[in-house]
């Protein structure tokens, strides 16, 4: 193909895009601020765009397609369930749903499962069941209130009940009144969560690493001293795993790092890579608080969801996926160490496994880097305001470290030299005039 007809090419492939952009911007409700990016593939940890270029992808769709673009076993998994039925409800049997939720009680070490079909609705049934639990003790004659503990800077999702136990007011505020019940603590304050905890408290609310506040992994004398106080009235510990969970952060759940089992646990992004799902998994305490008809869901754990899942662990498990994501994670890691070693505008690198996050010292730095790689053909989420977010599918291997460490290093250095020479010739200019 001659230089003119791929030119002519690209440009009717961004008039696609820009026809797109203006549809969209007139049809859907104004909720998500998307990058000028057509993706129509992918292949592993790439996406390919409308114009053919490929996309070093660093953040797999918010930490979701964690085998990877075009996976050959979920590819197959797939057309075969589709092939047999795609839908049953949940007033009838499938295959599946016994299968998988085995597979998740052996791994988390919880009793039982429910499924759903996003993060949310995951959260949603684990502030559910601990009201519910409450409840039950109660009935019993214990003493325990309905109030939940949630975490400053912690995210659980956009549901009233979610969005209650979600700090940033920016979140809340328009959809007030949310629940009421909700109290906020300084994360890894051990004395701020004493004080706070009581006995008027069903639910602690947790998230062993947060995501969406930063890439904050928890202390360990935080999650053991509330993994007490909660063993002290019966209230349940809830961990939220939806984005540090199912292999992510090395181990198949990020409370797993520290020792200390939840009463409940939330699953959703990667586990059926990109089809949507949700899971709470809890313990059999915590379950006897639910029965028919309480809490349900049309779509939840239908068989195609399921038989993805399945194949997701499976695969995880046959190809020893944790080890590589510690492996290659912690190489990740190093070789983020090694850029804030070179450049002051790296103020910290954080993070467990694949679940990474380097912050920059200011927002608008922050931004522009993150638009520099992508003009790089690197994909980089950015989030609260100052912090580069890598959740990467867990197939990443070193070259696509290097390749994305080298490019930091090359941006880092242009700006600061920019900067430099700028500075420099503002002092000169200030000079000749003083
Ligand atoms: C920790 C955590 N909880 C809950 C959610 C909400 O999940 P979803 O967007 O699937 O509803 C997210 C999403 O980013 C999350 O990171």
């Amino acid at each position: 193909m001659s230089n003119q007809t791929s030119d002519l090419i690209k440009e009717e492939k961004s008039m696609k895009l820009e026809a797109i952009q203006a549809a969209e911007q007139k049809l859907l409700l104004n909720t998500y601020q998307r990058n000028p990016l057509l993706f129509v593939g992918g292949k592993g940890v790439y996406l390919r765009d409308e114009q053919g270029d490929d996309y070093l992808d660093l953040l797999s769709g918010i930490g979701v397609s964690a085998l990877g673009y075009g996976h050959p076993v979920v590819e197959a998994t797939i057309i075969a369930q589709s092939k047999k039925i795609l839908h049953t409800s949940n007033l009838y049997y499938h295959e599946h749903t016994a299968e998988l939720a085995l597979r998740l009680t052996e791994i988390s070490g919880m009793d039982r499962a429910f499924f759903c079909n996003s993060g949310t609705e995951a959260w949603e049934a684990a502030l559910k069941v601990a009201r519910a639990h409450a409840g039950v003790l109660r009935a019993e004659g214990k003493t325990i209130g309905t109030k939940f503990l949630a975490m400053e800077h912690g995210f659980h999702g956009r549901t009233i009940g979610a969005v209650s136990t979600t700090y940033k007011e920016k979140y809340r505020a328009p959809f007030a009144p949310v629940m009421p019940g909700v109290e906020f603590v300084r994360f890894n304050d051990v004395a701020d969560l004493r004080a706070k905890f009581s006995d008027e408290v069903c639910g602690v609310c947790i998230e062993a690493v947060q995501g969406e506040g930063g890439v904050h992994p928890a202390s360990q004398e935080f999650i053991t001293a509330a993994r007490e106080l909660c063993d002290s009235t019966g209230a349940l510990l809830l961990a939220d795993e939806i984005q540090s969970g199912l292999g992510r952060t090395g181990e198949w759940f990020a409370y797993q790092h520290y020792g200390v089992q939840p009463d409940v646990t939330t699953l959703a992004k990667p586990i059926a890579n990109g089809l949507p799902m949700g899971a709470m998994l809890c313990t059999e305490e915590a379950a006897r608080a639910i029965t028919p008809g309480m809490h349900g869901t049309t779509f939840g754990g239908g068989p195609l969801v399921c038989a993805v899942a399945i194949a997701v662990i499976d695969t995880m498990k046959q190809t020893n996926l944790l080890a590589h994501v510690r492996e290659v994670g912690g190489y990740f890691k190093q070789q983020l160490e090694w850029l804030q070693s070179r450049h002051e505008c790296v103020t910290a690198v954080r993070g467990l496994g694949l679940m990474l996050g380097m912050e920059i010292d200011s927002e608008e730095m922050a931004k522009r880097v993150a638009s520099e790689m992508m003009k790089r053909y690197i994909i980089v989420n950015r989030t609260s305001e100052t912090v580069l977010r890598f959740l990467p599918p867990y197939i990443l291997e070193h070259k696509h470290v290097d390749q994305t460490i080298a490019a930091f290093d090359e941006i880092f250095s242009k700006i600061t030299s920019t900067s430099a020479a700028l500075a420099g010739a503002t002092s000169a200019g200030e000079n000749a005039h003083g």
